[in-house]
């Protein structure tokens, strides 16, 4: 093996790597399709009095077909997350996305540092003389540089929680509201008003959260600008992978590194 090899050399800038496969892709474009179905039948229950909605449902039926859409919308959506569970457990594959998905201290830390790194605050006291002999000591403190991350950054993994989370919520909310007589057979009625509560604030949630948080990760946010295609095409670069996913390059190039090693 050539021991001047280096990283780059073992793992080029314009390599394709897989990121999401066919299977996966699916499941992302299930959910899109479900979500966004059950936001636009489920929200003009929420905002019935506004216009928009009184013209969008002004021909009979139209509601009670709603209805239907979003029942119909929930089923899919659920032996989607079934899929999801399925295929996280008894594929090598999504077992390993399942464990880097799991959150660890360092993803705290991770957000502590960009947050502190994107606000700046520390190294302009520094700037100005401030705290100098701390910053000194702890430089981690002055946030010089952005976190660096593995396979899932910690937004990643939070989204994740926040999709699985969700569904529980709206999953069971749901169900109970879909089973009235079953719902009110087992609680007084307080706690299925609560039900129908919950599921529509949970919805709005679910709702600015995707529009303002994923749609900035995935669209906006200048590092993929104008849109990641990993949905699409499920390709990562070499360069991606090294700027976007250093430490899951690292253990690329280790790898590669160890395969070139003649064992002894
Ligand atoms: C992320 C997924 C979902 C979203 C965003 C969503 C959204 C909504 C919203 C905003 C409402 C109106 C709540 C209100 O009246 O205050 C609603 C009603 C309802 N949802 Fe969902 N929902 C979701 C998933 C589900 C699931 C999984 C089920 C079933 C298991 C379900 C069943 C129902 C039922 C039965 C209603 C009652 C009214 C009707 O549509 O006829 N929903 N949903």
């Amino acid at each position: 093996m050539d021991e001047n090899l280096t990283a780059s050399e073992l793992v080029r800038d314009d390599e394709v790597f897989l990121r999401m496969n066919f299977a996966e892709r699916l499941q992302h474009i299930l959910l899109i399709v479900t979500f966004s179905t059950l936001i636009l039948t489920g929200l003009p229950l929420v905002f019935y009095e506004l216009k928009i909605f009184k013209s969008l449902f002004a021909f009979e039926k139209a509601f009670y077909f709603r209805g239907l859409v979003h029942r119909a919308a929930a089923v899919l959506m659920i032996a989607n997350i079934l899929w999801h569970f399925l295929y996280s457990i008894f594929t090598a594959r999504g077992r390993h996305n399942f464990k880097e998905m799991i959150p660890k201290w360092r993803d705290a830390r991770d957000a502590f540092q960009a947050f502190g790194h994107n606000i700046g605050l520390t190294g302009f006291l520094y700037k100005k003389g401030l705290l100098k002999s701390f910053f000194e000591r702890h430089p981690f403190w002055l946030f010089r540089t952005e976190p660096e991350f593995g396979r899932y950054n910690f937004i990643e993994k939070f989204e994740y929680l926040g999709v699985a989370w969700g569904s529980l919520i709206m999953i069971a909310s749901g169900f109970f509201m879909w089973n009235v007589e079953l719902s009110l057979k087992l609680f007084p009625l307080w706690v299925h008003d609560i039900f129908i509560i919950i599921h529509g604030y949970e919805a709005i949630l679910a709702f600015l959260t995707i529009i303002i948080w994923h749609m900035y990760n995935v669209h906006f946010n200048p590092e993929v600008f104008p849109m990641s295609r990993v949905w699409l095409n499920g390709r990562i670069t070499g360069h991606e992978l090294r700027t976007l996913h250093p430490l899951e390059y690292g253990k690329t190039v280790e790898k590669r590194k160890k395969a070139l090693t003649p064992s002894k």
